[in-house]
């Protein structure tokens, strides 16, 4: 059974800081540029590579964030970490957003539901504030990540080739939670 928890504040985000951590380590090199080779959240350049382990510049970027945790008994299974501000002039058009810029699942819980939860909880959290969109981005190639946010609603709203990796480039996808604000 999966619980998922909002984390905003910092003493919620202590409590489970060092899962969160473990869990960023788990995923690392499933990104696209790795986690670990990135200076915060929303650049892709990679920074100077660091030797120290937990992802120190990505994980102080992400405690500036809100956090959704997905809890299975104790355990921290997956999170999705989200902002309001996002900047990015290509998402202008589907701005205010709440721009999911960290998703992760546990390898052992996936295809369990546990990233559908998360990101209902997401929506949730638009209707509740009233935010028109949810916005993320992901790399061309990641199949399992926008298979399933297009069965979730998602559409594929800019394509930018190549800025990743060669041949490889970024999709940026909207959901448009179904109000506008007043
Ligand atoms: C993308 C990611 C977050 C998905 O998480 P997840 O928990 O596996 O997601 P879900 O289980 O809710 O859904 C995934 C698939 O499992 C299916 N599924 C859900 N519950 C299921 C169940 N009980 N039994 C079988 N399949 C199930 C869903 O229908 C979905 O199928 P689809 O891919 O054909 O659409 C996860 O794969 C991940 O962390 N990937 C690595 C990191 C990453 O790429 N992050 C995004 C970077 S931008």
């Amino acid at each position: 059974m999966t619980q998922v928890v909002r984390a905003c504040s910092d003493a919620s985000k202590a409590v489970v800081g060092t899962a969160v951590r473990d869990l960023l380590v788990e995923v690392d090199v499933e990104f696209l540029p790795y986690l670990s080779a990135r200076t915060d959240t929303l650049s892709m350049k990679p920074g100077s590579e660091s030797t120290e382990p937990g992802l120190p510049a990505y994980f102080e970027a992400m405690r500036l964030e809100s956090w959704l945790i997905a809890l299975r008994g104790e355990s921290v299974v997956g999170l999705i970490s989200f902002i309001t501000d996002n900047q990015d002039a290509a998402l202008a058009a589907w701005s205010p957003s709440l721009y999911a810029t960290t998703v992760a699942v546990s390898r052992r819980t996936r295809r369990a539901g546990v990233g559908t939860a998360l990101y209902n909880e997401l929506k949730e959290v638009a209707h509740e504030q009233v935010v028109p969109f949810l916005t993320t981005r992901t790399w061309t190639t990641n199949d399992d990540h926008l298979r399933f946010l297009l069965a979730s609603g998602f559409r594929r709203v800019i394509e930018v080739p190549g800025d990743r990796a060669p041949g490889i480039g970024t999709v940026y996808l909207a959901y448009p939670v179904g109000h506008l604000r007043c």
